[in-house]
Order: C-alpha cells, then sequence, then structure tokens
C-alpha cells in the first residue's frame, strides 16, 4: 500500500485555517474545557503502518464511540439474541431522542443512539456488577488497540453521572418497558464510565483496525469476531453511526463511522485502514465538523468510499 504520510500532511495542512469551527459539547460541563482548536488524526493500515498528523497522540473522551465496542462485546456474550432488546435501523432523530420509544415498546432503534447504547450496556452487565462491567469493558479495548495504559477519565465520567438527565429519562422509559433489567443507577453507571474513556487517535485507529481486517487484528494477530460480524458491525456504522446526520456522512465520506461529542470519529475503509480524527467542534448532528472534513479529504485522496 502507498505511503500515507503526505496525505495526512496535506490534509492537516489544509485544514489549519478551520481549527475551532463547530461547537464543543457543553452539555457535559467537563467536555466544555477543552481547547476547540485541537486536532489529531491517526492512520492504521491493514500491515499495521501508522499515519498520524496533529494531536494525535493526545488522549480525548471517546464518547458515543465506546458504542462500537460495547457492540462488539455485547454480540459476543449474547449473540444475535441482543436484537430482541435493540434494532438496526437508522433513528432519523438526535442521539438522545425518546420520541420514538413510546411508539415502540421501548426498543431502540439502533445501538448507537443513546437509547440503544444504554440497552446494550445493560446486556454486558448481565451476571456481572457495574465494576465488573466497566472492567470487562476497559480491558476489551485495551485489548483491540493493544495498548495496557487505555482509561477511564474518572472527572467525565462524573460531570456526566451529575447531569445526564436526558440519559436517566432514557433508562427509566426502557425499564418501565422491560427493555433494561438492571436498576437503572447500575446500567447508567456502566455507560458513563465506557463514555468517558479517554484514547489518542493512534490508540482508537488502532482498536478499529479488526473491523478493516475481516475481523482479526493484522498487528497482534487476535482473531476479535468473525468475518460476517465485522461485515454487520460496518453496516450499522455506516447506516446509524451518525445519528440524523448518518447520510450526509455515507454521501460526503463514503465509509462506517462513529463519532462522538468528545469530537472523535472511528471510521473504517474495509481491507485498507482505520482511522481516527478529533477535532472538538462539533455540527447541528452532534459530529466533529472538521473531523468529518478530514476523513471527506481522505476518502477523496484514496478512493476508499465503499461506493
Ligand atoms: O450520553 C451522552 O450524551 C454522551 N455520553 C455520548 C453522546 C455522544 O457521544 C453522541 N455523539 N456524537
Amino acid at each position: 500500500m502507498t505511503d500515507l504520510q503526505p496525505v495526512v500532511d496535506e490534509i492537516y495542512e489544509a485544514l489549519k485555517p478551520r481549527l475551532g469551527e463547530g461547537r464543543v459539547a457543553d452539555y457535559i460541563p467537563q467536555l466544555a474545557h477543552v481547547d476547540p482548536k485541537k486536532f489529531g488524526m491517526a492512520v492504521v493500515d491493514v500491515e499495521g503502518r501508522v499515519f498520524r498528523a496533529g494531536d494525535s497522540d493526545e488522549p480525548f473522551s471517546i464518547q458515543s464511540i465506546s458504542k462500537v465496542f460495547t457492540l462488539t462485546l455485547a454480540l459476543g456474550k449474547h449473540g444475535e439474541a441482543i436484537w430482541n432488546r435493540v434494532g438496526r435501523e437508522p433513528s432519523g432523530s438526535s442521539f438522545n431522542s425518546i420520541v420514538q420509544l413510546e411508539h415502540e415498546g421501548g426498543k431502540p432503534r439502533n445501538p448507537f443512539i443513546n437509547a440503544g447504547a444504554i440497552a446494550v450496556s445493560d446486556l454486558i452487565l448481565a451476571g456481572h456488577t457495574p465494576r465488573e462491567a466497566i472492567g470487562e469493558i476497559v480491558r476489551f479495548v485495551r485489548f483491540l488497540a493493544d495498548d495496557e495504559t487505555i482509561a477511564i477519565d474518572p472527572a467525565v465520567a462524573r460531570s456526566e453521572q451529575a447531569t445526564g438527565f436526558r440519559n436517566f429519562a432514557l433508562a427509566n422509559f426502557m425499564r418501565s418497558f422491560g427493555i433494561l433489567t438492571h436498576p437503572v443507577e447500575h446500567v447508567l453507571g456502566v455507560y458513563f464510565h465506557q463514555c468517558a474513556i479517554a484514547m489518542t487517535c493512534t490508540q482508537l485507529a488502532r482498536s478499529g483496525l479488526f473491523l478493516a481486517a475481516a475481523g482479526h487484528n493484522p498487528i497482534t494477530g487476535h482473531l476479535v469476531v468473525s468475518k460476517q460480524r465485522a461485515r454487520r458491525i460496518n453496516a450499522l456504522m455506516l447506516t446509524c453511526g451518525h445519528y440524523d446526520g448518518s447520510g450526509d456522512f455515507a454521501y460526503r465520506v463514503g465509509l462506517p463511522g462513529k463519532s462522538g461529542v468528545g469530537g472523535g470519529i472511528l471510521a473504517v475503509a474495509p481491507g485498507k485502514a482505520s482511522v481516527a480524527v478529533w477535532a472538538p467542534g462539533l455540527n447541528e448532528n452532534g459530529n466533529s465538523l472538521v473531523g468529518s472534513l478530514a476523513l471527506e479529504m481522505l476518502a477523496n485522496r484514496t478512493g476508499w468510499s465503499v461506493f
């Protein structure tokens, strides 16, 4: 494969004048403290080569990107039975919307909106205390990235625990329908901590590499999931990974991707590479504005769109 370092450098240079665009999430107070002009990018190809630019080795809050990892874990634990609790259709609503739950038996549309991810956290909690479940998630992410230093930012977890009123509403609503089976405080304890995992772009790109390499990690040699499961997780990322902005992201970038309100995006170019970008300013759908531009430029330069 070609040396992508010049491409990554060119994207960083081209985007420098736009750093700081968008709105940093402040509904989780701790996230508002981040410098809006940060930008990081890391591409890890299926041969294990890493190309990076900017603040690619500075940890940031991965937030909803964690939903890819918990979905993978839940599928490993419960298999296709998870689809009894959560759907796999785009929601067309914002990431924290409650409206659709009332008409659909409390079953969230997909595992990437907040309600769906909370339902997935409930599945991971089965047979565990919240502390054990959180430990399992962190160990899994460390295993994927092959990096034991990855950790939760406790200030972010506390900040969300103190202000996550909307998530408490979603969880209580789902619990009333029997979609959640554990105490709401336990489920949200798991959910808030998974969202508060801090990672660098380099770590994040490495942790997504199994999705680009048909389910195995070509750096460590570990088989993570089957080829079919990797394909299916990618399909969900493509259709639902950017919430009500998923169509626009598919149109502009054409890659499976998952965003987080910390400003990160993990994108997968199947058979080619895993890419992580970070720029804290968000667009109107809660997805990184400059991060999406970086991925659009990368897809244009490389021809990696899946379409
Ligand atoms: O539950 C929340 O609102 C956050 N912990 C995660 C939301 C998120 O990252 C949405 N992504 N763009």
